[in-house]
């Protein structure tokens, strides 16, 4: 039996005596042993119809994802936020998803393990590049490097210096150009002469499955929650967390955190479609997606009730209140979900349990101290 049978639309090895494989015809997740697996000990997993990501089978592909990703990623912890529960009052219970102690320092190793994961073998032989602020080349550099895949990533040359050095050190190329337009053209050019796979940093079902293995986590380490916060950029985080959360804990409320200068996502839902914005204009470089893409949008439109906007001012407080009543120094990205609670949600999440997600610490001590006022 080969690996990737025509009948089947996902699926998931681990190894040689444990396989999943969603048969998109019969609509079931099959356990087998009877899977020839050609790369032993390597992720192989078969993307399905972007539309059969829902419902229990997506929880199935997940789970099973989450089996074959595991050697590579870490369970990161939950912390009782006791200082933010402190400043709420009113009996509000907090725990956090401290995601940016991951593995590359940000939730992005999950999707991009993902996404590389289901490259064929040729693909891989060809190598991988990308377009990032930053945390997504990283991951990239860093599942490369799990896989064996040469990468070669294009970031701008405003990027943190710390970032460009995490990407070199897991022995991907950086290419450095001048702003974000120059950057695509640049990855595409690299995609046509070097015939490598473009990892895409927020859109398609590889990253939603990876990011849905952090909801998963998170349902099964916070089993009770009412509310859950995820901060939005273009949308893969929240797709894939709010897709598990709405599935493992169908009664609590999944609300998306926006800074207010990206609030493409905020912009998509009040439009019904996505939406693209002019001009990017925020500290959370990496929420700053100037646009939304169909697939994450459709994820979080049927498993997010809204989304909440956060100022440039409040992230900066909530990154000075995390270093000093938390003693968490993360980026600007991963306060939001803390801004929010502290700001537009205080009265809404009174008295109830509110899960948050912390999505990344890749910023170095000079901009952190700048941004947090310290
Ligand atoms: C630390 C961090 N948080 C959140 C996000 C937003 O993720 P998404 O673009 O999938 O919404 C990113 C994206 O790069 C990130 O690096």
């Amino acid at each position: 039996m080969a690996l990737v049978p025509t009948t089947v639309s996902a699926g998931c090895v681990r190894s040689a005596r444990s396989a999943f494989i969603y048969n998109r015809q019969s609509n079931q997740l099959h356990v087998t042993s009877q899977v020839e697996v050609h790369e032993p000990h390597r992720i192989c997993f078969v993307m399905s119809n972007p539309k059969s990501l829902a419902g229990p089978a997506a929880l199935e592909a997940a789970r099973a994802l989450h089996l074959t990703i595991d050697p590579w990623i870490l369970r990161t912890p939950v912390l009782r936020a006791v200082g933010i529960e402190d400043a709420l009052g009113s009996g509000t219970r907090v725990s956090a998803k401290l995601e940016f102690l991951q593995q590359t320092g940000t939730f992005k190793a999950r999707g991009a393990l993902a996404s590389l994961g289901r490259l064929s073998p040729a693909e891989r032989a060809a190598g991988v590049t990308a377009v990032s602020a930053g945390n997504h080349a990283i991951a990239v550099a860093y599942a490369a490097r799990v896989y064996d895949v040469n990468a070669r990533v294009v970031m701008l040359s405003t990027a943190s210096p710390l970032r460009v050095q995490r990407c070199r050190d897991f022995g991907a190329e950086v290419v450095l150009v001048d702003d974000v337009h120059e950057a695509f053209r640049v990855a595409e050019h690299i995609q046509e002469t070097d015939g490598r796979s473009f990892i895409h940093p927020f859109e398609g079902e590889g990253v939603t499955l990876g990011t849905a293995t952090l909801g998963v986590e998170i349902c099964e380490q916070i089993p009770d929650f009412d509310v859950l916060l995820v901060p939005v950029g273009g949308g893969g985080l929240c797709s894939g967390v709010s897709l598990a959360a709405r599935l493992l804990n169908p009664s609590a409320t999944v609300i998306g955190i926006e800074p207010v200068g990206a609030d493409t996502m905020y912009r998509s839902f009040s439009a019904g479609e996505p939406q693209g914005i002019d001009r990017v204009d925020t500290i959370a470089d990496s929420l700053g997606a100037p646009y939304a893409l169909p697939y994450s949008f459709r994820l979080c439109r049927d498993n997010v009730e809204r989304i909440v906007r956060v100022s440039d001012d409040e992230l900066r407080a909530a990154m000075r209140f995390l270093f000093r009543k938390q003693k968490l120094a993360v980026e600007p990205a991963c306060a939001a979900t803390t801004a929010a609670v502290l700001g537009p949600l205080r009265d809404e999440v009174a008295g109830k349990h509110v899960a948050l997600v912390m999505c990344g610490s890749n910023i170095d001590w000079q901009t952190f101290a700048k941004y947090a006022e310290l």
